[in-house]
């Protein structure tokens, strides 16, 4: 069934949005998931803060550390659904899922369990691992279209056995942009004592989330990305019973004297993105964050039936949106991969000859679009990458 067409794109929040960040205006920027993208003030605050510390290094970075991160961690905390003192600050989700796999110990015959949806580079950290202990990566393939979110629920218990010690899965799929059901992942998780870590990449700003809830083992997610805070303010989160175990990548000097305090010290670094995080939840503040979510949620949801039906290709997710937050992943016209060698090829065109940024990937043997809808994105934008493609495609 095709995707069915007509809605209305919604209306943006407020005049000149795109006025506020500092996004080249000249390019058709649809890909605010891969690395966010910063406002102009918060870059502002981000850089001031850089020169106040560096005016007094030892004063900052030492004695006042403590001053430098605790709002943001409180301002962060409160937002995730997390108390502050179990909140610990990383670098990005890439190092909050490696930190939790280079703590565990695993043995021979263990098994790490995930899907085909996981980030590439957590799949890399879970099978390096996995060789390193001597257990056995799984990955359960979710092939698409995927008809409802409980097709992911199914596909892991099914392979969820005595010997699955950690499952790994997304919260938002990075391929495939589709929110999961970590939930009742969870539970089914705990049915069996078996442990599992979300990672949340996606998830902070684009969910309202609430980390205690979910009732998972690990949780980490960026601030950067849908936050739009500075580039390396993330998020590790660690249950009460396995907050002792879990350390941070470099062990430093507080080894063993708390989970946060490990975090917070993992040698000299700039702490500039974490210690503005917490304003640039409070960014969106004016905007209200229900209202940022139910915008960009539309606007994704919009852009997706409209490059479904210029395109002609089947929706890869429920066609009521239930599993799009602010992203949307869609077929690209099969003609593609017969006049480019790859992709990444198609990417790279689509940025140098039309300046539309756009991921563009394989996943189950096909070509996709990942088409991402933050504040700043007008209806136009997915309209002129509809018709761009169909052109490349030579229809
Ligand atoms: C699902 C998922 N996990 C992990 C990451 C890694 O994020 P980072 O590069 O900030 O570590 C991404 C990045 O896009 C992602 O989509």
């Amino acid at each position: 069934m095709l995707a069915a067409a007509g809605s209305s794109p919604p209306a943006p929040l407020a005049e000149d949005l795109a006025s506020l960040w500092l996004l080249d205006p000249a390019v058709t920027f649809l890909n605010h998931g891969s690395f966010g993208a910063v406002p102009r003030a918060l870059r502002t605050a981000f850089v001031a803060l850089q020169e106040r510390i560096e005016a007094e290094p030892v004063e900052f970075i030492d004695r006042r550390l403590g001053e430098l991160l605790t709002p943001a961690r409180t301002r962060v905390a409160t937002f995730l659904g997390i108390e502050p003192d179990a909140l610990g600050f990383v670098t990005n989700a890439t190092e909050g899922v490696n930190a939790v796999l280079r703590s565990l110990d695993f043995a021979q015959g263990d098994e790490l369990l995930t899907t085909s949806h996981v980030y590439n580079a957590v799949r890399n950290a879970m099978s390096y691992r996995a060789r390193q202990t001597g257990a056995t990566y799984v990955e359960v393939p979710v092939p698409l279209p995927i008809r409802e979110p409980l097709e992911v629920v199914r596909a892991l218990t099914s392979r969820m056995t005595a010997r699955t010690r950690l499952v790994v899965v997304d919260q938002v799929t990075s391929p495939t942009a589709l929110i999961f059901p970590v939930e009742t992942l969870a539970a089914e998780c705990r049915a069996r004592g078996i442990e599992l870590l979300v990672d949340g990449a996606h998830a902070p700003g684009m969910l309202d989330v609430d980390v205690d809830a979910i009732g998972c083992t690990y949780w980490t997610g960026n601030l950067h990305k849908w936050c739009c805070a500075p580039k390396g303010a993330a998020v590790l989160w660690v249950a009460p019973e396995r907050r002792g175990d879990i350390h941070p990548l470099a062990v430093s000097h507080f080894l063993g004297e708390g989970f946060v305090k490990e975090f917070d010290w993992q040698g000299t670094r700039d702490v500039a993105a974490w210690s503005v995080s917490g304003q640039a939840i409070e960014f969106f503040e004016r905007f209200g964050w229900e209202n940022v979510r139910a915008h960009n949620r539309a606007l994704a949801a919009w852009a997706h039936d409209l490059l479904c039906e210029r395109w002609q290709v089947e929706p890869v997710s429920p066609p009521e949106h239930t599993m799009l937050g602010f992203m949307a992943t869609v077929r690209l016209p099969h003609e593609l991969a017969q006049r480019f060698a790859t992709p990444l090829d198609f990417q790279k065109t689509l940025y140098a000859r039309e300046r539309i940024e756009v991921p563009i990937l394989a996943f189950d043997g096909r070509w996709h679009a990942r088409v991402s809808a933050q504040l700043y994105n007008r209806p136009e934008e997915y309209e002129r990458l509809a018709g761009v493609v169909l052109r490349h495609a030579g229809r």
